[in-house]
């Protein structure tokens, strides 16, 4: 027999999920395999995970893909990176399409090579009218860099003469944020065994449950993905309240 509360009807299910997917390196090396073919795994494995957020009803899914930070990695790594986004939407765009999943870029995209940015924006045109999930790719992103950028574009505005300094509340500057428009995280997995955030939307996780799995991103599957559910679904939220 079942256990009843494994059933899905017991999962809290959280509106916008965010996700720091971390471990690919790890993966490969393990298999004695060059870094590239953990980022290749941890690629197919956002394909299928995304379909696992779909069947849970999740409406909104923000992943990590690439840091401000990761920049600085060798370069022979950014640039299978940078080739991975565009076979990436090259093989799996139809199935996407099937899937009604919505893409958006959060991030500073100019930085990505040409061809890069060219299928990320036809990406986020083609699949704008999609509408049973959203997925948020954060690439070449950074939370300072977000916060700093939206602090400059306000700041341009009150001297176009477009805002009074007195507009700024929370809501606001959250509308300068990448995420504009988007309800804040409610649950936030990171894989891979590290306990940090890593420069990941600072402002919008202010109240958001936190859960870490050691199991590195490739091997991170639909019934992990359940288990962190579970968790969430036992969490008192008390956003400061009793
Ligand atoms: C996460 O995996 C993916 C990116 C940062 C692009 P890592 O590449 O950080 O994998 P580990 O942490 O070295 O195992
Ligand atoms: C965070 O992972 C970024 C992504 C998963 C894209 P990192 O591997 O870059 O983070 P650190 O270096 O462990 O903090
Ligand atoms: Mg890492």
């Amino acid at each position: 027999m079942k256990s009843p509360n494994l059933s899905q009807d017991k999962i809290k299910i959280p509106k916008h999920l965010a996700v720091i997917m971390d471990g690919n390196g790890r993966w490969a090396k393990k298999r004695f395999l060059p870094r590239k073919f953990g980022h290749r795994a941890g690629a197919e494995n956002l394909r299928q995970f995304i379909r696992w957020c779909a069947d849970f009803s999740i409406k909104y899914v923000t992943v990590y893909a690439f840091s401000t930070e990761n920049w600085q990695r060798p370069d022979d790594e950014v640039q299978s990176l940078m080739k991975l986004i565009v076979e990436f939407f090259g093989k799996y765009n139809r199935e996407l399409e099937e899937e009604g999943v919505r893409l958006q870029f959060l991030g500073k995209i100019e930085d990505l090579p040409e061809k890069s940015l060219a299928t990320v924006k036809r990406a986020e045109e083609e699949s704008k009218n999609r509408n049973r999930i959203t997925l948020n790719i954060a690439l070449s992103y950074g939370s300072r860099q977000e916060i700093i950028r939206a602090t400059k574009a306000f700041t341009a505005d009150v001297i176009s003469g477009n805002r009074e300094i007195e507009e700024l509340n929370q809501e606001v500057f959250s509308s300068y944020l990448y995420t504009q428009g988007l309800p804040d995280p409610d649950l936030l997995i990171r894989t891979g065994g590290e306990q940090r955030i890593s420069n990941f939307l600072l402002w919008q996780l202010s109240y958001c449950e936190f859960y870490f799995s050691d199991i590195l991103w490739p091997d991170f599957k639909k019934n992990d993905l359940k288990e962190a559910l579970m968790e969430f679904s036992d969490r008192e939220r008390r956003f400061g309240g009793v």
